[in-house]
């Protein structure tokens, strides 16, 4: 079972601790979007300049210089499993200079993802250069790409517009380096500033979105995540960088503090610019949840609010962070399906809380070799109406096409969907 380092109190952000190569296999949870920030492999013990004094350019043993073989292969391996873990329609954003940001161009190519742009981050305030035998870096790349090729992604076209003064967003941003008050719980060597996270956030995804970072570091992404209302999932090796993350989180925690980050981050027109947008941006459709019984489960199952879902994962590894069930708000129950057609018994209700609980830890009679289930408490007991009792076809609802659906179905798992999805289907069934 894949225990979080850290869960946030609103479930909104977490954190895992072990090398990234191994954990990616094993979540079976798919994201909206990935920011990486990977090693740049350029801790060569070599000097630059900081606050006026000379310091190493070394930031640690992970970011230790290695030949181009290498971060070749490490490239590759990582965006392999990036790719299984991001919805069609994600894109990932990844961060680097020139030591590993031409390795990662050519594998994402390899990989079919469709290169978007390369936008160009310019430093504001940038250290200069020690050696006085090169021009100052001031720059930093960080490339935006699509898993497909064909599903086209989001872009918050009207609000780059916006933020740059009502004329279309370039692929350069002038935007200063990390500022001091982003430093509040002790700082990584190589964090990113809010300002950055926050513009690519906000132009690549909806509120609620998961965002995963597999090099978290001091996790700036999942602090600029949840500012901006989104979810998200972070992965680091260093129990130090962790610490940093959870104390950054902790932090935004009072909304106090979290309103007064929002009118610091730099980049938009005003300081309160952040904070309206957030107050006006549309939510995403509520998603409900479909629930297999038995005819003869229905007399016990509507004299109750609970229900229990099989939390059979992938290579059998059950997961205590978000799973897609986690974002339903209703649950209907079905009969039938897996070839036969679907029938909405009409019973539902409104979900309060879903839960990950051991067999152990719940009373069931049923006997399975299921180790956990996701415990379902809706805020009533099941209620029963006929206008939500459908026969569907279970290849128009369960879209063929629609992989995660299948898979969903065959491993007996919560099938998440909209009611618009059944309403309209419903409709297509009785033509
Ligand atoms: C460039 S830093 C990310 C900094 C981050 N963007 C921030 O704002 O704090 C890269 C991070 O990746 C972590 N890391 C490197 N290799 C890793 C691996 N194989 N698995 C997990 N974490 C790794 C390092 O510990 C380091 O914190």
């Amino acid at each position: 079972m894949i225990k979080p380092y850290y869960k946030s109190k609103d479930k909104n952000f977490y954190l895992l601790k072990g090398d990234t190569m191994e954990l990616l296999p094993k979540i079976n949870h798919k994201f909206d979007m990935v920011f990486a920030d990977p090693p740049y492999f350029l801790s060569n013990n070599g000097l630059s300049i900081q606050s006026g004094k000379i310091v190493s350019v070394n930031k640690g043993k992970w970011d230790k210089s290695k030949d181009y073989g290498y971060v070749n292969d490490f490239n590759r391996k990582w965006l392999k499993h990036i790719r299984e873990v991001m919805k069609d329609d994600a894109t990932i954003w990844i961060s680097g200079t020139m030591h590993n940001i031409f390795s990662i161009g050519q594998i994402l190519t390899e990989l079919d993802f469709k290169i978007l742009n390369i936008i160009t981050w310019q430093k504001t305030n940038p250290p200069p250069n020690f050696s006085c035998r090169y021009f100052t870096y001031s720059t930093e790349q960080i490339i935006w790409a699509r898993k497909s090729k064909k599903v086209p992604h989001y872009y918050n076209y009207e609000l780059m517009k916006q933020l740059n003064g009502n004329k279309q967003m370039q692929d350069v941003w002038k935007l200063p380096a990390i500022a001091k008050w982003e430093k509040s719980c002790k700082k990584h060597p190589t964090q990113k500033p809010l300002s950055v996270l926050t513009r690519i956030i906000m132009a690549s995804t909806k509120p609620n979105a998961w965002i995963l970072d597999p090099f978290t570091g001091s996790s700036t992404t999942g602090i600029a995540a949840n500012l901006a209302n989104r979810r998200f999932l972070g992965i680091d090796q260093e129990t130090k960088f962790l610490e940093i993350s959870k104390c950054r989180k902790l932090e935004i925690e009072n909304e106090q503090t979290a309103e007064l980050y929002r009118k610091k981050i730099s980049g938009f027109n005003t300081k309160t610019e952040f904070n309206k947008y957030l107050k006006t941006e549309p939510k995403p459709i509520e998603k409900i949840t479909l629930g297999f019984c038995r005819k003869k489960d229905i007399p016990s199952l509507t004299k109750t609010n609970k229900f229990y879902f099989h939390a059979i994962e992938q290579n059998n590894f059950v997961q205590d962070f978000p799973t897609e069930i986690l974002d339903a708000k209703e649950l209907f129950l079905y009969q039938g399906g897996r070839g036969k057609p679907l029938y909405f018994t009409g019973h539902s209700g409104k979900i309060k809380e879903i839960k990950l609980k051991h067999k152990s830890q719940i009373k069931r009679k049923e006997n399975s070799k299921t180790e956990y289930y996701y415990e379902v408490t809706l805020k009533e007991n099941f209620k029963f109406d006929k206008s939500n009792s459908n026969k569907l076809k279970p290849k128009i609802l369960f879209d063929k096409k629609d992989k995660t659906n299948k898979e969903l179905l065959r491993k007996y798992l919560p099938t998440i969907t909209t009611k618009e999805r059944i309403v309209k289907n419903t409709r297509l069934n009785e033509n």
